[in-house]
């Protein structure tokens, strides 16, 4: 199915690596074209499941085609509609083209089509959406985003509340990075008030989540209850984790930042590099990590794994998320034993062969 995909302002190029990690598309894929907050794209998925899921975006409609405003009446004049009724919607989302308002956009194609349908503004059987950007995209209605829903979970609307929680949209935004498919399950290891797990609950996943905090771990398990979703909730150091589970699907975190959540006084730099290497140890092969940091720096400290893209999404002045989706490269097959006077350690990375002075024996 061709889809017709209504972006929602927030970020341009997060929006659009959402709706192609759900759609399971690439820009590669043949039909794909992107035109400021239009995007059409080629995918298997279903509409439904589309429409459900994504969270930076206004409505999925079946792309019918795509023109210039000169060309519009002939390829109106020419459509087929699946029924006897409709109603034209337009939504304009570029600031100065085309010409002209949505409005008498919208008069002008129900007037072609009256020739041959029914207007019906109430319950019609087509609902035919215009989006106006560059270029003029044409589709039927297949769904809205349920935005409404989305706030409703909005930090402040659940019983437990902190101040370090990212709004439903970002970290539903997050999991949906991850390509993660309803009843896989998906990791977060700084669940600070579940935030992140509640939209992968809700979206049909299996979730599992950890913090160090005790406050935390009770918040979340009282959040999602309050949803009515079931999740495997610990106390635990990110460390801890590929000690005592199975590796999952995905993993979707955002790690405190060094400023309002605690790190129990541990450097970020240090904390991040240990949840890499936890994260990497959990992730089944071929899994994807989404991880929102606060610099590209901290990009560098994640080892063994492939940056597949980054989102910078400005939040103040001083502070700047990078949403960041990282797929596992396979572990190194090469082992070591590194030998320091008598204590032998085994070592499944590659060695640093830059200093075999460290070694005794490589
Ligand atoms: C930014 S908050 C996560 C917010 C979360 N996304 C939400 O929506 O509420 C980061 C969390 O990481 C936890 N944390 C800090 N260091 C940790 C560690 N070493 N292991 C596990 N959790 C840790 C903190 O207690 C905090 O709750």
């Amino acid at each position: 199915m061709r889809y017709l995909i209504e972006l929602s302002g927030e970020s341009a190029t997060l929006a659009i690596a959402e709706s192609l990690a759900v759609a399971h598309s690439s820009r590669d894929t043949p039909g794909y074209e992107s035109d400021g907050r239009a995007l059409v794209l080629n995918s298997d998925i279903s509409s439904e499941e589309l429409v459900s899921r994504l969270a930076l975006a206004w409505s999925v409609s079946q792309h019918l085609f795509s023109c210039d405003i000169g060309e519009l009446d002939s390829m109106i004049g020419g459509l087929e509609l699946p029924g006897e009724t409709f109603r034209v919607r337009t939504s304009r989302l570029g600031e100065q083209h085309p010409p002209g308002n949505g409005t008498a956009l919208a008069r002008h194609v129900g007037e072609i089509l009256s020739a041959r349908y029914k207007v019906d503004l109430e319950k019609p059987d087509v609902e035919i959406r215009i989006l106006m950007s560059e270029r003029i995209h044409v589709g039927m209605l297949n769904g809205e985003i349920d935005r409404s829903s989305l706030e409703a979970r909005k930090p402040e609307n659940r019983p437990f509340k902190h101040p370090i929680s990212l709004h439903p949209k970002l970290a539903r935004t997050l999991v949906n990075l991850t390509g993660i498919r309803p009843n896989q399950t998906i990791f977060d290891p700084f669940c600070g008030t579940g935030g992140i797990i509640l939209e992968a609950g809700i979206m049909g996943c299996r979730v599992l989540g950890g913090d160090m905090d005790a406050r935390m771990v009770a918040g979340t398990m009282q959040n999602l209850e309050h949803f009515g979703i079931e999740g495997d909730i610990r106390q635990a150091d990110v460390s801890i984790w590929p000690e005592s589970h199975e590796p999952v699907d995905a993993i979707a975190t955002d790690p405190p930042y060094g400023r309002s959540a605690s790190t129990a006084k541990e450097p970020i730099e240090s904390l991040y590099a240990r949840a890499f290497g936890a994260c990497h140890w959990m992730l089944k092969d071929g899994g994807k990590l989404a991880i929102a940091l606060p610099g590209e720096k901290h990009i560098t400290l994640a080892k063994d794994f492939e940056l597949e893209g980054m989102y910078p999404v400005r939040v103040h002045k001083s502070l700047t998320r990078y949403f960041c989706v990282f797929s596992k490269l396979p572990a190194p097959k090469v082992a070591g034993v590194c030998c320091q006077g008598w204590k032998f350690t085994i070592i499944s990375c590659m060695p640093d062969l830059s200093k075999p002075d460290d070694f005794d024996l490589i």
